[in-house]
């Protein structure tokens, strides 16, 4: 089939990849045109596990197309997919700016008959405006061409988006035309071999499930970040209760590891975006505000740890920081609890050194010239001379690393561990200082049997 994809970022590009993946001919359109000339130089301009070689094998087989040529993409495909940004506005709203353009253009350049998908996550009733849009410019140019807008919300996870995309848990169609809802199934068919995955069901609910989504998983981050902090309070340790209440199936273990926030482009706007729309429709969304102010607090526990073991005192500190992007297995900082960490330090007089396997250049990029930063190439590298560990990020490469070393390098052994990856009894037994998320006084003498997290690879937020 004829797809036609507006916006390269993580979705659109994926999604473009995928689609063309399974045979279907496939022409990513951004306005970005640096993006696009590094695309088409066999550039990927994120890191993504295993895209750069569905990219390049599709774009070698002809399959999978770059342009900034809006006329040929409209042209292009019968289905046109919408995967542009929708970032947060002033208000917390989400900003409908890029995904209304997409629709002037279509409505600008379209001859015939066109499926519109919009993968992009949008509050409710986006779809309407949408079809208003394409109307509009339709109506400007005189022409009268049949068109259907589909709400497609995406779910795939940065740094699982591939195996997300092929293999997905559920294809949500949001449509009231059956013949349309029967299209998108049939493109939808190869990646939907073992059992049916699609759920259909009408445009507003499908962009409501987007939200409810987002909304339910940044709700368990929260719910266990105040328990893990209630357990600070309590001298209890929240890795033990997380197992004792993961294991009733009705709540179950996933998704409940307590940390240092959650980031990144997705839960922080996707939750204060419906809570604005449901204040918006009248609605005061209690649970929704807490959820957010929770996970505002969050960001800060590490930084707190930091001025409770300094006195308050951290000018003059030099700090080594484990980990940059929102979450392992990619490089996207947006919201990154990292950076509200640094910028704290940086208020508060220190200095870090930071490490990240593959965030780094988008760090540099976010703080250039950056008083207090030093980027370096190795973790044991960023020791030197730093008087902490703060550890931000749960990158595989930091889960089991050479205590001796780190103990030795490190100007005081002393490690914040905002992921709570290592095991405090046999850090305090090597006789190192250790402060980790909701486990009491991780450093006291105690014989708890402690224990380190086992945690499923394939799920952290
Ligand atoms: N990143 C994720 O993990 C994820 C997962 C599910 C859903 N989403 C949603 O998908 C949407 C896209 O997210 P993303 O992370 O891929 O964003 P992104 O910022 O990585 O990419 C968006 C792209 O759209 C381009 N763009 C902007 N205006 C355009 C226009 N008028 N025409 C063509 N291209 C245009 C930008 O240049 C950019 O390359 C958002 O609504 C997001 O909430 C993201």
């Amino acid at each position: 089939m004829r797809i036609t994809i507006f916006g390269s970022g993580y979705v659109g590009l994926v999604t473009g990849a995928c689609m063309a993946e399974m045979g279907n001919n496939v022409v990513c359109y951004d306005i970005d045109e640096a993006k696009i000339n590094r695309l088409n130089a066999g550039e990927l301009p994120i890191y993504e596990p295993g895209l750069e070689a569905y990219v390049a094998r599709n774009m070698e087989s002809g399959r999978l197309v770059f342009t900034t040529d809006v006329k040929k993409a409209v042209d292009h495909g019968l289905f046109q997919f919408v995967a542009v940004g929708t970032p947060p506005d002033e208000d917390g709203s989400a900003d409908l700016k890029h995904v209304l353009a997409v629709a002037r253009s279509i409505g600008e350049h379209m001859d015939e008959y066109r499926i519109v998908v919009n993968k992009s996550t949008v509050p409710v009733g986006t779809a309407d405006k949408v079809g208003a849009e394409i109307r509009k410019a339709l109506k400007a140019r005189g022409k009268s061409v049949e068109f259907d807008v589909v709400a497609n919300p995406e779910f795939l996870k940065e740094g699982a988006a591939i195996s997300d995309f092929m293999k997905p848990d559920r294809i949500i169609i949001g449509t009231d035309n059956p013949r349309t809802a029967e299209l998108l199934k049939s493109l939808y068919e190869p990646f939907n071999r073992n059992h049916d995955r699609v759920i259909c069901m009408d445009v507003r609910s499908a962009e409501l499930t987007k939200y409810a989504a987002n909304a339910m998983l940044a709700t368990k981050i929260s719910f266990i970040n105040e328990l893990a902090n209630l357990a600070e309070h309590f001298g209890a340790d929240i890795e033990k209760v997380r197992l004792g209440i993961g294991s009733d199936p009705r709540i179950g273990y996933h998704f409940i590891y307590p940390g240092a926030g959650y980031g990144g482009s997705c839960f922080p706007k996707d939750v204060r975006a419906l809570a604005k729309s449901a204040a918006d429709s009248g609605y005061d969304a209690v649970l929704l505000n807490a959820v957010e102010d929770v996970n505002v607090r969050q960001k800060l526990r590490i930084f707190e740890k930091l001025l409770d073991h300094y006195d308050g005192e951290l000018k003059g500190k030099t700090i080594a920081l484990w980990g940059l992007s929102f979450k392992p297995r990619t490089d996207d900082m947006r919201e990154a609890p990292s950076r509200v960490i640094m910028e704290a330090l940086w208020d508060a007089g220190a200095s870090v050194r930071a490490y990240d396997p593959e965030a780094m250049e988008e760090t540099a990029r976010i703080y250039p010239d950056q008083k207090g930063l030093e980027l370096c190439e190795t973790a044991y590298g960023a020791l030197e001379g730093c008087d902490a560990l703060v550890i931000i990020t749960e990158w595989q490469e930091f889960r089991s690393p050479d205590l001796d070393l780190l103990k030795t390098t490190l100007t005081e052994p002393v490690i914040f561990d905002g992921r709570n990856l290592y095991d405090p009894g046999l850090l305090h037994t090597m006789g190192i200082t250790y402060y980790a998320i909701g486990r009491g006084n991780a450093d006291a003498d105690s014989n708890l049997p402690y224990g380190r997290r086992k945690m499923d690879n394939a799920e952290t937020e």
